[in-house]
């Protein structure tokens, strides 16, 4: 059974009658441009295949009804948002809270994800964007994307109280299929390209999930704010590499370190989009195995076990490039795998992993997806 029959069929046995809209929102991987997005700088994401699907219907009173698979059940009035604890359905009530409750209307939803929870793959921004496309659609109001990924974020940060950036949210929300995105995070600017057809973009999950979420990722985005303010610019993005080394000796060698990750990281990113655009994809994958070397070496926000499953990947034969994906510390790495070598590639990357490691590999060759979408019934889903 796909997710998105998953989500029908929870919504028949827990509300009853037929579900009037299939919401999808995707999960996204982040080819290059890690550790920017809350610098001002760039960021290479694509949404992906995996994604969250909502099966709802409008009511007629300003109650919120919410199932998912595997969690309790939870409802909540539009007209007394107040924070809980609700797990997940937090994020849809913060949804609520972030685009303003006082035009939308209630709503029966049952929830299915395809998205590995935790590992990397924006399960929470995909929620998030859901459950904004899910109020939006029931309300009647136009569908503004930006604005979507703008109060998802604000969710993320005041009402769930995590830091992050806007990277995740805005591919969800805006995604062309079989492109990827360059994003300004600046500016928002957003410059889709298409993906060439003879590679392959393979996920590789480590098995591994980050631990004390949220503590690593403060402690990394302070060191940015601190070099930021100590260099009188706003963001990091401000910096080149030579303002950078200037401060040799201003700075700790810590901060240092983070820092140039982060401005190295932006050029490289803006490299990475111009090969992409004349297909040079060996160029891309070199970027990306150096961007590996600055995440783990200056940045350290790569694991053993991420750190691993990018060697054994880039050894492989038909691997243009390999590197850790997403916040880090854990979860997923991506690869970019030449076309006719991705069987042999899945194949061997599982046994060699597994052969030195406790953990479960779990590979996922996938397609840039569109970014989230409404489907009628009927429409063909997944
Ligand atoms: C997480 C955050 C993003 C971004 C990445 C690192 O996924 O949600 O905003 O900062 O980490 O690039």
């Amino acid at each position: 059974m796909t997710s998105s029959e998953a989500a029908v069929g929870l919504f028949r046995a827990r509300f009853g009658g037929e579900p009037e809209f299939i919401v999808r929102s995707p999960g996204r991987v982040n080819l290059i441009g890690e550790h920017t997005d809350y610098n001002d700088g760039f960021v290479l994401p694509m949404a992906i295949e995996q994604s969250t699907w909502v099966a709802l219907r409008s009511s007629d009173d300003r109650t919120v009804r919410l199932s998912s698979i595997g969690h309790p059940d939870a409802e909540f009035d539009l007209d007394a948002l107040t924070r809980g604890n609700d797990g997940w359905a937090e994020y849809v009530k913060g949804i609520a809270w972030a685009i303003g409750a006082e035009p939308l209307r209630g709503w029966e939803g049952a929830f299915a994800t395809s998205i590995p929870i935790g590992a990397g793959l924006s399960s929470s921004a995909a929620l998030g964007i859901a459950s904004a496309l899910a109020f939006t659609v029931v309300s009647g109001e136009p569908w503004r994307p930006v604005e979507a990924a703008l109060a998802a974020q604000r969710v993320e940060n005041d009402w769930m109280g995590l830091g992050s950036g806007i990277m995740d949210q805005l591919i969800i929300a805006t995604a062309k299929a079989g492109h990827a995105t360059l994003i300004d995070c600046r500016s928002l600017d957003l410059a889709p390209t298409a993906l060439p057809d003879d590679m392959d973009v393979v996920i590789l999950d480590t098995g591994t999930r980050r631990q004390l979420v949220g503590s690593e990722y403060d402690d990394r985005r302070n060191a940015c704010e601190r070099v930021a303010k100590a260099a009188h610019v706003v963001a990091l993005r401000d910096l080149s590499i030579v303002d950078l080394e200037a401060m040799t000796g201003k700075i700790s060698d810590d901060d240092l370190r983070r820092a140039r990750h982060v401005v190295t990281e932006n050029a490289r990113t803006i490299e990475a989009a111009a090969a992409l655009d004349t297909g040079d994809v060996r160029k891309i994958g070199e970027l990306m195995d150096d961007a590996h070397r600055s995440i783990r070496d200056d940045f350290e926000a790569s694991s053993s076990a991420l750190d691993l499953m990018v060697e054994i990947a880039s050894d492989l034969e038909g691997c243009l490039g390999a590197r850790m994906t997403g916040g880090g510390f854990g979860g997923c790495a991506v690869a970019l795998v030449r076309g006719e070598k991705t069987a042999r590639f899945v194949e061997e990357i599982t046994r060699r992993y597994e052969a030195v490691s406790d953990n479960e590999a779990k590979v996922y060759v996938t397609r840039a997806a569109a970014g989230a979408s409404i489907d009628s019934i009927g429409d063909p889903i997944e």
